[in-house]
């Protein structure tokens, strides 16, 4: 086995003598690049925003940002990183180097003041200079960012792309004004020229120490075999839940097995009579490659945390966790599907309403892995998820519901809905499926059926929500669904 390695600004350096927990983030600021920042160390703030080389949607390789704090830098064994002291090229002996031009815009527009957040932000800004797909709307005036609605500039620069990043003291308009403003990479660009190009292979790790171990298998089946020797050991993923309970609650493991890279959990297949998604592509790679075709999904993903997370966490993750407030159960519920559980014994077919039996408890057995989530065809037309949290975006939900619904002739046909954070699981409003189906939808169905949603589960009241307010909720969503169909509110 070949010693964990890292390249880091184009240089390998070797990941020893670091701890298996290591992060990415410590990793970098020990060997003394200190622009990548720790503000919260939870994922929550960006400042230590870094660029990953991974498999590109539309090229060969995309530069994506993610936390550095929340990924093992063992998890990153054989793979390419760029921070914000690589943005920007050397200059000869004696000379200043030259800024890259995302760093350059944040300097000119005035886009930066005591500067801790700013490398995260380049980073993240960079992510999206460089994102493929990104086109210049036709009238394209860097000027006039009112030219184009608010969120994307006249550049077609998406400002999701910083959602993950948090500035306390420049103010955002100054930040908006330098990521309307970036052009698009000449041919000359290194890192453009690199997308052209594969992104670095997985690699086995056997990062092995006396205070732990970091392990990656080729294969599935490997990796299977190893959990059957291994029950205890730790699955990771994005590490976007695990970096936190690493960081913040100071858990350690003996023995942690890295799922990301496994080929078999990151394929995406459409077939006749439903849509399978490998549990280990992250979200950003679900959400471009089904391109809005799950309408549920398209709906849930912009309201998933941030686009760092979204970058790396997982729907195995969000899954694995069991969290009676994770933002994708409620829309799987609503939109029926299955877990694919495997082990080394072989696979079942779990639907997803059997799979939580309790708080974080599944039905998932020591040693198994969720491989894929199966979405059943057709898909019903009627969709909508809301989430209701104290932030916009990057937030955990208070309350969320999700809704599919086939209308046909005015009439309920079939209602499924998925709710969050009203019990100690995510469940299925059984109660206001009935009230719904077979009758008219309409202002009197609805709002019987409200009432019925609004007692569905059993609300706690904690720092996020009191148990009142997330009933309300429930019936609000319902009568907001019904305003959207009908474009008319029920008196
Ligand atoms: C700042 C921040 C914001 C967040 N916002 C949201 C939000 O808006 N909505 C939301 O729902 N969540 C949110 N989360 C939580 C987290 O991002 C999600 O739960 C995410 O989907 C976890 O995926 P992951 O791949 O990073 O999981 P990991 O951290 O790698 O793993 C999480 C758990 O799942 C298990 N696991 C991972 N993959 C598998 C698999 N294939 N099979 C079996 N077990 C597996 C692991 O063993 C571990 O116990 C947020 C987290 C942070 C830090
Ligand atoms: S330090 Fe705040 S997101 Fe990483
Ligand atoms: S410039 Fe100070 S936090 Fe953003």
């Amino acid at each position: 086995m070949v010693a964990a390695r890292i390249t880091v600004n184009g240089k390998e350096a070797p990941i020893s003598p670091s701890a298996p927990h290591t992060t990415v983030l410590e990793f970098l600021r020990e060997r003394g690049l200190t622009g990548t920042k720790e503000g919260c160390a939870e994922g929550e703030c960006g400042a230590c925003s870094v660029l990953v080389a991974r498999p590109g949607v539309n090229k060969p390789t995309d530069w994506v940002a993610v936390n550095a704090c929340l990924v093992p830098v063992a998890a990153l064994d054989g793979q390419e990183i760029v921070t914000s002291e690589g943005l920007a090229t050397a200059g000869g002996p004696g000379m200043p180097p030259t800024l890259h031009p995302v760093q350059e815009e944040m300097a000119v527009r005035g886009g930066s003041q005591c500067g801790y957040c700013t490398p995260g932000f380049v980073c993240s800004m960079a992510a999206e200079y460089y994102r493929p797909d990104r086109c210049p709307h036709a009238d394209s005036d860097s000027d006039r960012a009112d030219s184009t609605d608010a969120e994307h500039g006249p550049n077609g620069f998406d400002l999701h792309a910083l959602s993950g990043n948090l500035c306390r003291c420049t103010g955002y308009r100054p930040i908006r004004d330098a990521a309307f403003a970036v052009g698009t990479p000449t041919d000359e660009d290194p890192l453009a020229r690199r997308r052209e190009q594969s992104p670095p292979v997985p690699v086995a790790t056997e990062y092995v120490r006396d205070d732990g171990a970091f392990l990656r298998k080729s294969t599935l089946a490997e990796t299977l075999e190893l959990l059957r020797e291994r029950p205890d050991a730790v699955v990771v993923a994005g590490s976007t839940d695990w970096g936190v309970e690493v960081n913040i609650r100071s858990r350690r493991a003996d023995c942690v097995v890295a799922i990301d890279r496994l080929p078999e959990l990151r394929e995406l297949r459409v077939e006749s009579d439903c849509v399978e998604i490998g549990a280990a592509l992250t979200l950003t790679e679900t959400e471009r490659r089904l391109d809005g075709s799950v309408p549920l999904l398209a709906e849930l993903f912009p309201q998933f945390a941030s686009r760092l997370i979204r970058n790396s966490a997982t729907l195995g993750g969000n899954l694995g966790t069991g969290s009676p407030i994770g933002d994708s159960p409620p829309a799987l519920l609503a939109l029926e599907a299955s877990v694919v559980l495997a082990d080394a014994d072989g696979e079942r077919e779990v639907p997803l309403a059997d799979y939580f039996t309790g708080y974080r408890q599944s039905v998932r057995r020591p040693g198994e892995l969720i491989r894929a989530v199966r979405v059943p065809l057709p898909l019903s037309p009627v969709v909508a998820f809301h989430k209701i949290a104290k932030r916009r975006f990057d937030d955990i939900s208070s309350v969320a519901a999700a809704f599919a619904l086939d209308i046909e002739d005015g009439v309920v046909r079939k209602a499924r809905i998925g709710l969050g954070g009203v019990a100690a699981t995510p469940i299925r409003a059984l109660a206001t499926e009935a009230a719904l189906e077979g009758r008219p939808w309409a202002a009197e169905t609805v709002e019987a059926a409200a009432l019925v949603l609004k007692g569905e589960g059993t609300p706690m009241s904690d720092h996020r929500a009191s148990a009142g307010y997330r009933s309300a909720m429930l019936g609000q969503s319902l009568l907001k669904l019904y305003a959207r169909t009908t474009e008319a509110v029920p008196s």
